[in-house]
């Protein structure tokens, strides 16, 4: 069993292997491990909610690529949707999918450091399909969306009635799950689940 830190290697590695064929994603991803190298982001969203007084504060985590990949194949993602990521992080994810599903994205994340460094990124590599909202996810712009991707517990959130929306480790109140399926981070594996309202 691999721990943690080895999973993350692995899937650098897998990262590498997979996707930097692609001349633009290679250096995206490569400006985030170099801006990584300065700004740790587990330590900047644990600061963040120790300052909001959260109950946990060590609540960050990043889904790897693979992972989204799997998402993408089990729930039929394509370039006609509108990806929404409930608490983007650093943008990681959001910007695979712009590259690689083309569909367009929106990352909801408020910690402004993750934000700013998210969309610097977007203007330097000129990403036409992607943007970040600064806010709270429960005042959050989605309407448009056709997809919603939630990782972590998250408070109310009023989804759109046609929207899906992928959960991870336990299925939403009151939404109907249309697929279960298995998927993988670095502290191990957990089922998701997609659900209509
Ligand atoms: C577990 S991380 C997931 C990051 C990214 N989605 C990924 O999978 O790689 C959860 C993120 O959600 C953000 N978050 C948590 N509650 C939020 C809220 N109410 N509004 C906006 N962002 C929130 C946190 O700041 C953190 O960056």
């Amino acid at each position: 069993m691999l721990t943690s830190r080895k999973r993350i290697f692995w899937d650098q590695l897998q990262t590498v292997r997979l996707y930097y064929q692609k001349p633009k994603f290679a250096l995206i991803d490569l400006t985030f491990f170099f801006i990584g190298l300065f700004i740790n982001p587990y330590r900047t969203c644990r600061k963040f909610l120790q300052k909001k007084g959260a109950a946990n504060i060590y609540a960050y985590g990043e889904t790897p690529f693979t992972t989204y990949q799997k998402m993408v194949d089990e729930c039929g993602i394509g370039p006609d949707d509108v990806w929404v990521e409930m608490g983007s992080g650093r943008g990681k994810g959001c910007f695979w999918l712009s590259q690689f599903i083309k569909c367009k994205v929106v990352g909801i994340e408020w910690i402004p450091q993750f934000v700013f460094f998210s969309n610097m990124l977007r203007k330097i590599f000129r990403v036409k399909n992607l943007s970040f909202q600064r806010v709270d996810m429960q005042k959050a712009d989605i309407a448009k969306a056709t997809v919603i991707y939630l990782y972590g517990n998250f408070p109310q959130v009023d989804i759109p009635l046609t929207a899906k929306v992928i959960s991870i480790s336990a299925p939403l109140e009151g939404f109907t799950v249309l697929k279960t399926f298995w998927v993988r981070y670095p502290w191990g594996r957990t089922a998701a689940f997609l659900q209509k309202r």
